[in-house]
């Protein structure tokens, strides 16, 4: 029989087995991540190679940089995330990837990988979406959560409000009509001077800081579920360059939090407005943006206030990791969904939806 007909018919009997493990790779931007995970729910392993203190030196991530790096360090990511399931190769019942959105090289690397090792294993291939990985992160931190749920998606490339109907069902509400929160976040920090990658970096630095500073989201889409903070990463960086030119003190503790106070309020304020209008009984935040205190504070007091379930995923699987693709690719799989071909190769956009 054809590879990709015998393939199809192992998918097939995936969906009515008891026991499935999936082992999933991710590498879409510094993060060389291999998992583990059983039944998309117990994660045997979650391996992690960053690569932040080779990019820290350049300010940002360099692509080709990061696509060497992810070839150096894949490997040995494979064979720690076997060792520490305690599992052998031959036990994994498919290869899960994030074959999109991200940097095309890096992306690259864990997309041929996948390919390499789901062909040697003789087991299917699932090609699984960066984003949607990052909900699924919910699915690991939280047994029983289950759909339908709202989802805030504030990551460094989406920022979002979906309705998430079923595993693979989801409306969009609203998205970003500019930057995502989180390059919004890692731009800031620049100016500022703090390193790479900029969000934690905003984070501890406005734990000694107070609202000084009134900076504004734009009112003009005040009535949708969509975001703008280029407005915002702009009146900062205007802030900071006239104060630099004046020979100004550049007070970043307070700046930091003036600035993280307004993105926390602007992505409450459409949160609530999108529980009021789709009877929501259970939020769900996603993404690096996720990791955020502040945020997590403000969105469980909104929603202890109206009487909505609040879940965040634990700190280690807000930002990118194989673990949460593993759980995505099972969901997906259960659905006869992603099944891969052996021509898949990396999207760098991959629409949300
Ligand atoms: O989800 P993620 O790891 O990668 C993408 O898929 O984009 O998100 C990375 C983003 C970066 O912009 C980073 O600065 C931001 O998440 N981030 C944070 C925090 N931790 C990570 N932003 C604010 N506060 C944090 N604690
Ligand atoms: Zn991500």
């Amino acid at each position: 029989m054809n590879y990709y007909l015998r393939m199809k018919d192992k998918f097939q009997s995936l969906r009515q087995k008891e026991d499935v493990l999936i082992l999933a790779v991710e590498s879409s931007c510094d993060e060389t991540s291999i998992a583990i995970v059983k039944n998309g729910r117990e994660v045997l392993s979650n391996v992690i190679s960053s690569q932040i203190e080779i990019h820290r030196r350049f300010g940002g991530v360099v692509p080709e940089v990061a696509s060497r790096n992810h070839v150096l360090a894949i490997s040995n990511v494979f064979e720690d995330a076997l060792k520490e399931a305690g599992i052998k190769k031959e036990e994994i019942d498919a290869v899960a990837v994030t074959y999109g959105a991200g940097l095309m090289g890096a992306l690259l690397v864990g997309v041929n990988f996948a390919k390499g090792l789901a062909y040697s294993l003789d087991v299917p291939l699932i090609q699984v979406s960066h984003v949607h990985g990052h909900i699924a992160a919910n699915y690991i931190s939280h047994s029983s959560l289950k759909p339908p749920f709202m989802c805030l998606m504030v990551s460094g490339g989406h920022t979002a409000l979906l309705n998430v109907e079923d595993y693979n069902k989801m409306t969009m509400l609203g998205t970003t009509v500019d930057d995502a929160v989180g390059e919004a976040f890692d731009k800031v920090a620049r100016v500022l001077g703090l390193p790479y990658p900029g969000g934690p970096e905003i984070e501890r630095v406005a734990k000694n800081g107070t609202s000084s500073y009134k900076f504004s989201v734009s009112k003009s889409l005040s009535k949708t579920y969509n975001f703008s903070f280029s407005g915002i990463k702009t009146e900062v960086v205007n802030l900071v360059h006239n104060k630099k030119q004046k020979g100004e003190e550049i007070d970043a503790e307070n700046i930091a939090f003036s600035f993280q106070d307004s993105v926390t309020d602007e992505l409450c304020s459409k949160t609530l407005m999108a529980i009021k209008n789709n009877n929501v009984k259970k939020l769900v935040v996603a993404g690096g943006v996720g990791a955020n205190s502040m945020l997590k504070s403000k969105l469980s007091q909104m929603c202890e206030k109206n009487d909505v379930q609040f879940f965040a995923p634990i700190l280690r699987y807000c930002t990118d990791n194989a673990g949460m693709i593993a759980s995505m690719a099972y969901y997906m799989m259960k659905d006869g969904l992603g099944l891969a071909q052996l021509d898949l190769t990396a999207k760098p956009n991959v629409e949300l939806k």
